[in-house]
């Protein structure tokens, strides 16, 4: 009789031939890897090529089996791309700025990086999260290799810079927090995400946070580094207190006094408790909280986006107890937050009137799918990387079970669509590289949580 392989290898296996299929090559190296490879073509012409914040997934497993080499070359690579566009006088992007992606151009004589910063894109959209998990990463891999001459380069200095520069740049702002346009992050579509998204906020105090750890001392970088510590402990101190949500806060909400002028207040940023909506004081439990999506003037996103409030945890920027009760909120909501596919992107779905004002009509963002409540497999690591560090073992497990048993038989779709994620996505790719590498890291951390010192406080 033959005997099957135990379902998690076998599903291991097949994630690795397919990160291994997805390698991209420059000058013989491989530099990076694709979004898909979807056998039947990908949904748009720039899944071809590599994501920055898709790779950091596969360069975190790279990183833990001890391939440096590609992650180097990819942040490299990344690297050559931005500096070419930033010193290129005719430019107009933003200084800190770097490609959502880039695609190696073959011509008859040489091989050329190309990097897409917002100009080919859908929506032609600026991604303000390349260079955080650039930065991310980039720290991940000196972690790990004990390479300090990689983050001593001038190239890669001058990089760290454009993160610390975030907290220098002229917006029109009071709040620590940081305001980019709809669809600047993983949410790269009209969402009703514009403003100050929590996604940014996590990745910006992770990667400033980082960047301040190994940006040199010198006496050029005082007042830039001055700024960033600044900034840091303003932009903890303002998510922890203003973006909460629990029962408590939201009954003070429910009672807040508007129009308050001057300096002191309960209500400064004027929320009017009319904005509340109805599902979320029964959808609340009583044992746990969440970050908001959003917060400004007048406006708080009651919607709980996952990837925001997970690296919040894994980042240091919730308090211990706040990352323990949203693991609790998880935990109570496992039906529309995990269901049959880990995990939901974000929670509840826009419909009706708010889907079409704030998504502009957008039919792939319908009610329960895709970015609009649909449920992403790459998000799984993330929430086994947070549960194992607040100490939940077992919810981390049982999530890695609902993702290993049916990602390779539906051929590592990018997205589920529906409300408990049963059914494989209107128009998702098969064969999504940071799909099959969230299941590969996820097993990694179960197997060895010592890796979490990859990502680390
Ligand atoms: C989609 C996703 C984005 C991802 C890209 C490549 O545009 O919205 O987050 O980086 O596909 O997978």
């Amino acid at each position: 009789m033959v005997r099957r392989a135990p379902l998690k290898t076998t599903a291991l296996d097949d994630a690795y031939r397919l990160l291994d299929a997805s390698l991209m090559f420059y000058q013989g190296r491989p530099v990076g890897t694709a979004a898909a490879n979807d056998p039947k073509g990908p949904a748009a012409e720039n899944y071809r090529e590599c994501f920055i914040r898709d790779f950091v997934v596969s360069g975190l497993v790279f990183l833990a089996d001890g391939k440096v080499e590609i992650v180097r070359d990819f942040l490299l690579a990344a690297l050559e791309v931005t500096e070419r566009e930033h010193g290129n006088p005719e430019q107009t992007i933003h200084p800190s700025v770097m490609p959502a992606s880039f695609r190696i151009r073959h011509d008859a004589l040489a091989e050329r990086l190309e990097g897409d910063f917002g100009e080919r894109a859908i929506g032609r959209v600026a991604p303000v999260d390349s260079v955080l998990w650039w930065t991310l990463l980039l720290c991940a891999t000196v972690q790990a290799s004990g390479d300090r001459a990689l983050a001593a380069r001038a190239d890669v200095q001058r990089n760290l810079k454009r993160v610390l520069a975030l907290c220098a740049n002229d917006a029109f702002e009071v709040y620590p927090t940081l305001m980019v346009p709809d669809g600047a992050f993983m949410v790269d579509r009209r969402m009703g995400v514009y403003g100050h998204p929590l996604e940014i906020q996590a990745l910006f105090y992770g990667a400033l946070r980082r960047a301040l750890h190994y940006v040199e001392r010198t006496p050029e970088n005082r007042r830039l580094i001055a700024l960033g510590e600044q900034r840091l402990a303003n932009l903890r101190d303002y998510l922890r207190r203003f973006y909460w949500l629990d029962l408590q806060r939201l009954s003070a909400i429910h009672r807040f006094p508007t129009e308050e002028y001057g300096g002191t207040g309960s209500n400064l940023l004027n929320i009017h408790p009319e904005s509340i909506p109805e599902w979320v004081t029964e959808w609340l439990p009583e044992e746990a909280g969440y970050l908001v999506g959003n917060l400004g003037p007048g406006r708080m996103d009651f919607r709980f986006f996952s990837q925001g409030n997970l690296l919040a945890i894994l980042f240091g920027l919730t308090t211990v107890r706040q990352a323990t009760r949203i693991m609790s909120l998880i935990e109570a909501r496992w039906g529309d937050l995990v269901g049959a596919m880990p995990l939901k992107l974000c929670f509840p779905a826009l419909s009706g009137e708010a889907w079409r004002l704030l998504t502009g009509s957008d039919p792939k963002n319908a009610p329960w799918s895709y970015h609009n409540g649909g449920n992403w497999p790459v998000l799984l690591w993330p929430l086994v990387a947070a549960a194992l560090k607040s100490g939940r073992r077992p919810l981390a497990e049982r999530a890695f079970e609902v993702a290993a048993e049916r990602l390779p038989q539906d051929r590592w779709p990018e997205y589920y669509d529906g409300k408990g994620g049963r059914l494989i996505g209107r128009h998702a790719n098969l064969c999504q590289t940071w799909s099959a590498a969230g299941l590969i890291l996820a097993h990694k951390l179960l197997e060895d949580p010592s890796l979490l010192s990859l990502l680390p406080e």
